[in-house]
């Protein structure tokens, strides 16, 4: 007898941050545009799916991880939350947002990847830990071991007498994954409901929580819609390992008897040079292109980039003209506020 395992994530302790399907949108206007600087004129339709709408302040895709992860925290009784990222970082931000709602304490570590980078009185993400009250910060060189750094961080509250919880960098480890499965079964209701047909999504591509839960949620589901990553930090032969790493650990943690093959992952380089958060044309470019034909924002870290690859993609003819292709936006519009020159600026001065 065949037994076809289902993907039962209620099986999973989860806090509820978004009452409501992110919106699955098309976009005539920026479709038109990008079709007018493809070649012959024609390109793909674009959709979008917006979960830089999700809960928590403002959402972005951290929050679908958190659901789970932070039900996970409350499960072990944990009273304080320490995680880690960049001096801009939406998932230290959305993670505070999230332990002041459930009433915990929570502390970041902070990797200096540009040295120099932290400025206690920056604008964008910086202000929001500030303003949502972070109990601690530790800024560390970039390159430091983080998770050494966060034991370390945990350790300290453990000898105040309290009880930590480390969530790890974006949130990306089996349990967060979880998140992004929960968003590929909300998809496929979307898409049933209103009778889409998608013929490729794009997402981001970065510490692999997004891009490894949807691949799994997608095996699992048997949704038959290639995805590809747009990386945010690495080319293909550094991404592709850790995002198949990571939708095996969630398939794992599901029970689902599924083996990831590395055709499964589809990973797209050479939008996010010439450093991860350095900004580039094509990232303004894309940020403008979206903002002036839907009102929509992108971030200038992740979301600008990602989108640009998409844009790249059309123009090349790797997205082909009249297929319906979706952007999932992944927020990150806190930061938008720390670039706000360079987003309004021609590009001409920024690398490529
Ligand atoms: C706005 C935004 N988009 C995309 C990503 C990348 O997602 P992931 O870390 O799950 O790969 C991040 C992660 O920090 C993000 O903040």
């Amino acid at each position: 007898m065949h037994y076809h395992a289902a993907m039962d994530l209620s099986r999973f302790p989860r806090r509820r941050y978004t009452p409501f399907a992110t919106p699955l949108e098309f976009l005539p206007n920026f479709s038109r545009a990008l079709a007018a600087s493809c070649p012959g004129g024609r390109g793909p339709r674009i959709w979008i799916k917006r979960d830089d709408m999700l809960g928590l302040f403002p959402g972005g895709n951290k929050t679908r991880k958190l659901e789970f992860l932070v039900a996970d925290a409350l499960a072990q009784g944990a009273d304080t939350l320490v995680t880690c990222g960049a001096p801009q970082s939406n998932h230290c931000r959305i993670t505070l947002a999230a332990a002041v709602k459930e009433g915990l304490k929570c502390r970041f570590v902070i990797e200096e990847r540009v040295p120099g980078s932290y400025d206690v009185d920056a604008s964008g993400n910086n202000f929001m830990f500030r303003l949502m009250g972070v109990e601690k910060i530790n800024v560390v060189p970039g390159g430091s071991n983080m998770a050494a750094e966060m034991q370390k961080m945990a350790d300290e509250v453990v000898r105040e007498g309290r009880k930590a919880y480390i969530i790890p960098g974006g949130g990306s480890n089996a349990i967060g994954g979880l998140g992004y499965v929960a968003c590929a079964q909300e998809l496929q209701q979307q898409l049933f409901e209103q009778g889409v047909a998608i013929d490729r999504v794009v997402v981001g591509s970065g510490s692999s929580g997004t891009h490894g839960g949807m691949v799994a949620g997608f095996l699992g589901n048997n949704i038959r819609i290639p995805i590809t990553g747009i990386g945010v930090s690495r080319d293909l032969a550094d991404q592709q390992p850790l995002v198949l790493k990571e939708a095996q650990a969630v398939l794992d943690l599901l029970g689902v008897a599924i083996k990831v093959k590395p055709e499964d992952v589809q990973c797209v380089g050479g939008y996010w040079q010439p450093k991860y958060s350095v900004p580039n044309a094509r990232m303004v470019e894309a940020v403008q292109m979206l903002a002036r034909t839907e009102g929509i924002p992108l971030d200038p870290v992740y979301t600008g980039k990602i989108m640009a690859g998409l844009i790249g993609m059309a123009r090349e003819g790797a997205l082909k003209p009249d297929e319906n292709v979706l952007f999932l936006h992944t927020g990150g519009l806190p930061s938008l506020h720390a670039y706000e020159s360079v987003v309004l600026g021609d590009g001409k001065d920024l690398p490529a």
